[in-house]
């Protein structure tokens, strides 16, 4: 079996079509431009790069895009300071504080400082309580553009066997949450799980989210089993030329493409979905934030 190509940046590009076509309507009904956030402490090279692809996608949606880049040794009652005065700005809807911070900062206080209602991370403790229970939450981006991968591929995905490896509480732990609130039967997985290949190897979902290159051979993977993968990892890459690198999952491709039923690729699989769908919670944000009818399928 050659598995089908999860296009996930075919799939964000329509996320963002439907989020750009919403915000226009919201400018042009309401007088109202939904605001994304951004902090960014330290200059951290992928995250300033992050940053930067967030600022420029939030303008081409028809967004304003709020940029605050402080220096690596601001202290903790400066940052919280600057969460504050967005918490309380009408024109900022969504607020997102770059992880990692530097070490003397505590990012549990910082994240939960913010206003849940614009917490777009979904990462403040409320919306973590919130999705737990089920109830309308901010919902963590990466999790959430891979359930919308997932919804959009099989249709219900009520009944099947997920496996999720990773138990971070940015992705595993929210995901495992998500599927089962599509009523899949959820396994979460871990670096001390026994026999890890047969728990992987019963499941009909594989979400990888353990932030190890290529862990996941194709011998662990059900033959026709949809494998989401999350994982980034930059390595060496000497085939291309000398000092050369290249991305790969947390699962080995080539292997699990040969056995899955659908995979996504890394690069062009979950990736550009999150940036879509904090994009999508800066919008469902705005629309809670001033009364405004949701849009339709950006939401869990
Ligand atoms: N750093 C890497 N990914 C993320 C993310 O999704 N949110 C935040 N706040 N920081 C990140």
């Amino acid at each position: 079996m050659t598995a089908t190509i999860i296009d996930g940046k075919a799939f964000a590009a329509s996320v963002r079509d439907k989020v750009a076509a919403r915000v226009a309507e919201i400018k042009e009904q309401n007088g109202i431009t939904p605001g994304l956030a951004v902090v960014l402490v330290g200059e951290d090279p992928a995250s300033q790069v992050y940053v930067r692809s967030k600022g420029k996608m939030t303008v081409e949606v028809g967004m304003n895009s709020y940029e605050h880049k402080l220096d690596a040794d601001t202290s903790e009652e400066d940052l919280l300071a600057i969460v504050e005065k967005l918490n309380n700005d009408p024109a900022v809807h969504g607020i997102l504080v770059q992880l990692p911070l530097p070490d003397h900062l505590n990012s549990d206080l910082i994240i939960n400082a913010i206003d849940p209602a614009k917490d777009v991370d979904g990462f403040h403790i409320s919306n973590v309580g919130l999705l737990g229970t089920g109830q309308k939450s901010m919902v963590p981006c990466t999790p959430l553009g891979s359930l919308m991968m997932l919804r959009d591929h099989h249709g219900s995905l009520s009944g099947m066997n997920a496996v999720v490896l990773g138990r971070s509480n940015i992705v595993g732990k929210p995901m495992a949450q998500l599927l089962l609130g599509d009523s899949c039967t959820v396994t979460i997985a871990h670096s001390r799980t026994k026999d890890l290949a047969d728990v992987v190897r019963r499941a009909d979902i594989v979400v990888a989210a353990v932030g190890r290159p290529q862990m996941v051979p194709g011998d662990w993977i059900k033959p026709g089993a949809t494998v989401i993968d999350v994982g980034i990892n930059r390595i060496d890459a000497p085939e291309k030329g000398e000092g050369k690198t290249r991305l790969v999952g947390d699962v080995d491709y080539d292997s699990c493409a040969e056995v899955a039923g659908a995979i996504t690729p890394v690069p062009g699989g979950v990736g550009p979905m999150t940036i879509a769908c904090l994009l999508a919670n800066t919008l469902t944000a705005c629309c809670r934030a001033n009364g405004l009818e949701e849009p339709e399928g950006l939401t869990a």
